[in-house]
């Protein structure tokens, strides 16, 4: 088939490369020049693992362009995946999907063949029937269902393992205008999944509610394990880890995102959590539960912050290991190490910052409020407290005697206590360090 993918960021760049590794025509288009001709050399615009293999696999099937009329005219399905920032109250925009869709609407304005239009993009519950929709029928001097169909159709994926998430979707969440819009959007997915994912196909307003719906609930597991860590921190022999293995057993609960540890972040699970409570408030709902989801995850840093106050003086260094919001990504957008560091810094601590890959954008987020290094050993040699913050897989391996005399605050339970407790003052989070 031939498809276009408007948006070559974090997302739709390795949308593109998968759906031209499976044989598809794809065009990319982005008013990102540099994107684009990175795409067309056969360079990866954005830095995410397996996505430079595909973008090999692909060529011949994969271009890229910065203009809407040769995208659209190449092209008989198109994928709309730009960004929808969030606003102050939590609330997302929808100004670049719609200059999107008034430039796909003029494009189709010189074709006759049908159409479809997929808005990957997070959107906000009822923007596909009231705004969106009519921006494309109006541009395009078309109706929905005569030629030309419409999907609301967001993706499940995580920084880091975007292209196997991609390939491996746990569901497909599709919102339709019509059956055969949904024929048509279904008929491409199952020529992509490497898998078989079972196709959740409803009226669009529920697509967009469930989009949020899921981050709302898998926030609110893990704000639930934050809260039993804190509990059984300050619980005499209690174990956080012993306490959610049991809990996961049962299957009403289930054992994903069932771990004590950091507060949860990322371009994803606290934005869609906040707009579930503003579609909430808008009508006259309640929603109290992401709101206790987000209280409970601002609260963790200063939980954090109790627990280095107990282990060390105001004034010790601090390593704080991992930066990003998740292991294998650059991106630090809400993540908790960031919200950590601020906080230490504000309470005395000199901060030794370490990460394999985000360290960039976290000297730029935090500037002086910590020191930098890209060498473990560095960020160790002077701190009395080490803080292993995102759970790299290389933090594993971290050779003992670096951190002999040192008290390590293990909050994703990655040490061994064999291995390490004879060097160094190992306490594992949510296992009584405050009991
Ligand atoms: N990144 C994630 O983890 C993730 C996960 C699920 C959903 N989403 C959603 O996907 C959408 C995109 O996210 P992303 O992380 O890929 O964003 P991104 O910022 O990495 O990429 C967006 C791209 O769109 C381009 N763009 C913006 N307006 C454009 C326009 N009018 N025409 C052409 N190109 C345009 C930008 O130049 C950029 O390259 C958002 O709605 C986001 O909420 C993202």
């Amino acid at each position: 088939m031939d498809i276009s993918v408007i948006g070559l960021g974090k997302l739709g760049s390795p949308m593109a490369a998968i759906m031209a590794s499976k044989g598809h025509r794809v065009i990319g288009v982005d008013y990102n020049e540099t994107f684009v001709a990175d795409l067309k050399a056969g360079r990866a615009p954005v830095e995410e693992p397996d996505l430079q293999d595909l973008i090999h696999q692909a060529q011949g099937n994969l271009d890229a362009t910065t203009r809407y009329d040769d995208a659209i005219a190449r092209s008989t399905a198109t994928f709309i995946i730009v960004p929808t920032p969030s606003v102050e109250n939590g609330e997302f925009t929808n100004d670049y999907v719609i200059q999107t869709l008034e430039a796909i609407g003029q494009a189709l304005r010189n074709k006759t063949e049908d159409h479809l239009v997929v808005v990957t993009s997070t959107v906000m519950p009822g923007s596909s029937s009231q705004t969106l929709i009519p921006v494309l029928e109006q541009a395009s001097g078309r109706r929905i269902g005569e030629g030309l169909g419409y999907c609301y159709s967001p993706e499940f994926i995580a920084l880091g393992s975007v292209v196997h998430d991609l390939l491996n979707p746990d569901f497909i969440l599709m919102g339709e205008s019509d059956p055969a819009a949904g024929d048509w959007l279904e008929s491409i997915y199952k020529s992509v999944c490497d898998n078989d994912p079972p196709i959740a196909r409803m009226a669009l307003v529920n697509a967009e509610l469930t989009k949020i719906s899921v981050n709302a609930y898998v926030t609110m597991k893990i704000s639930f394990a934050n809260m039993l860590a804190d509990v059984c921190d300050r619980l005499p022999g209690a174990n956080v880890d012993e306490v959610t293995a049991g809990l996961g057993l049962d299957r009403r609960i289930g054992r994903h995102y069932l771990k004590g540890a950091m507060a949860f972040g990322g371009p994803c699970f606290p934005r869609d959590n906040r707009a579930f409570g503003v579609v909430a408030d808008r009508i006259g709902a309640r929603a109290d539960l992401p709101r206790s989801s987000d209280l409970l995850n601002q609260y963790q840093s200063q939980r954090m912050n109790d627990i280095v106050g107990r282990l060390a003086p105001s004034g010790c260094t601090v390593a704080v290991l991992g930066l990003s919001y998740k292991p294998h990504t650059y991106v630090i957008e809400e993540s908790a190490s960031l919200r950590l560091i601020e906080d230490l810094h504000g309470n005395g601590h000199k901060v030794m910052a370490h990460d394999p890959m985000a360290l960039d954008n976290a000297r730029e987020a935090l500037g002086d409020q910590a020191e930098y290094t890209a060498d473990i050993a560095d960020a160790l040699a002077e701190a009395s407290v080490v803080i292993l913050a995102t759970p790299w897989p290389q933090y594993r391996d971290i050779d003992p005697s670096l951190l002999a005399g040192k008290k390590v605050i293990d909050c994703w339970r990655m040490l061994d206590d064999s291995e390490y407790a004879g060097h160094c003052e190992l306490h594992h989070l949510g296992a009584g360090i405050l009991a």
